[in-house]
């Protein structure tokens, strides 16, 4: 790993926070994800599922997370299995968890041999009632591999088909969409990476340069600094290629005149950070790219006010929707009649703006949290409007995470990434 080691004191409070909901008797399993091949014997690298990482910290493939809070034998209310250590995988791949470094990481006591975990989970089960299946209900997942998880489901619903099922997903949703206090402290870490790959490339930036080569200064910062790498697939598109909102091929030249977009974010210990920059090429912004710029800023501060306790999301982006016609306005793309006209269901400033505002943001980009109920304290957010103008080659989109408080306004994690045009404008050029 990379990143400095966490306190396990989080995991231990997030497994006290699970297990507080689950029903009498029952038990909870979290599986880590697959390795994933790619032909031959090579594979990607090895990305944690976030569901065992937040209850355990535990970064490691081939592990399994059981909790059974009223298990007779105290030792078995929490179980780590984790893959058997020896000298020849020492020899090739690294040394794996001991017992002894998974306890130490997760501040679970008893840790297995994942080739006891058959024998071992068969007794757990003869005690147990209801067991809690994790399965995906992410509103944007569309998922076709099977994972580790859908394996283990569909062997216990074969094995143990009298028990109970139970869903996990609504438990994790409702507590990892509040933040503890240390994970505030992982994201702000992710986004002062973030941070120092943005002032690289502002100095970096100039007419001929290639997306791609943007691209790679941001890797190198995010590298040196402990991180992975992107927290998702950077975006780095300049002219129209901002206006194509998932634009990932990142191989175009900047050309002088252009504005750039930059969707780019680190991660750092499995936490997201996840920010848009849009800037000038040429480190000049005309005055027609600085009236589409600042209409997007100020929509961005405006609707940042509206993150606060109580706020429903769904409200909330009829607000922003408000704040946009009246930029759009302003700026003469849209006219009264555009508006009096518009369709409720699409509205009239959806032709510039066609995405949403905010999403909650965590160990996911788009990460797990309540979003039909009101908002918290401690819910961390995007705030991400656009203005997108294919007929002028411009696209402007601007993105920070904000932590909401329990009175007053959000909490910007990214407010030190520089944003106002001045102050852009003096670092492209000093
Ligand atoms: N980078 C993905 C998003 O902004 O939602
Ligand atoms: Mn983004
Ligand atoms: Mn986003």
């Amino acid at each position: 790993m990379k990143y400095h080691a966490i306190n396990n004191q989080l995991f231990i409070k997030n497994r006290a926070k699970f297990t507080a909901q689950m029903k009498p008797n029952a038990i909870a399993v979290f599986n880590s994800n697959d390795i994933f091949t790619t032909g031959a014997d090579s594979t990607l690298p090895f990305h944690q599922h976030r569901d065992i990482f937040y209850l355990s910290g535990v970064d490691q493939e081939e592990s399994i997370l059981v909790l059974f809070p009223d298990a007779l034998d105290k030792k078995h209310r929490e179980i780590i299995f984790v893959k058997e250590t020896n000298d020849h995988i020492a020899v090739w791949e690294g040394a794996k968890l001991t017992k002894k470094q998974a306890t130490a990481t997760s501040g679970v006591a008893t840790v297995y041999w994942l080739s006891d975990f058959d024998k071992v989970f068969f007794d757990l089960m003869t005690e147990a009632e209801t067991i809690y299946f994790n399965t995906n209900e992410h509103y944007r997942q569309s998922v076709e591999l099977e994972s580790r998880e859908d394996r283990f489901i569909k062997k216990v619903k074969d094995k143990f088909p009298a028990h109970n099922w139970a869903k996990s997903f609504p438990i994790l949703q409702s507590i990892r969409g509040v933040k503890e206090s240390e994970e505030i402290a992982l994201l702000q870490t992710a986004c002062d990476i973030t941070e120092k790959g943005f002032r690289r490339i502002l100095g970096f930036v100039k007419p001929g340069v290639m997306e791609y080569e943007i691209e790679a200064e941001f890797m190198h910062e995010f590298l040196r600094n402990r991180s992975k790498g992107f927290a998702y697939t950077p975006i780095v598109g300049s002219g129209y290629n901002a206006c194509v909102l998932h634009y990932i091929e990142n191989n175009q030249p900047c050309k002088d005149g252009d504005m750039l977009l930059m969707d780019v974010g680190a991660e750092y210990a499995n936490y997201s950070s996840d920010m848009t920059r849009t800037i000038p090429v040429n480190g000049r912004f005309t005055d027609r790219q600085k009236a589409v710029y600042n209409a997007v800023h100020r929509v961005k501060d405006e609707a940042t006010k509206l993150l606060v306790p109580g706020t429903l999301w769904a409200e909330y982006h009829v607000e922003v929707g408000k704040i946009m016609t009246s930029e759009l306005l302003g700026l003469g793309l849209l006219d009264k009649a555009d508006v009096q006209h518009e369709d409720p269901n699409w509205p009239a400033y959806k032709k510039y703006f066609m995405h949403g505002t905010s999403h909650h943001m965590g160990l996911d980009t788009h990460d797990y949290g309540a979003l039909k109920t009101p908002m918290k304290a401690n819910m961390v957010f995007t705030v991400e409007p656009g203005i997108y103008i294919p007929e002028e080659n411009m696209g402007i989109r601007l993105e920070d995470d904000v932590v909401i408080k329990e009175t007053g306004a959000p909490f910007n994690l990214m407010r030190n990434i520089p944003i106002d045009a001045a102050e852009i404008e003096d670092l492209m050029n000093s």
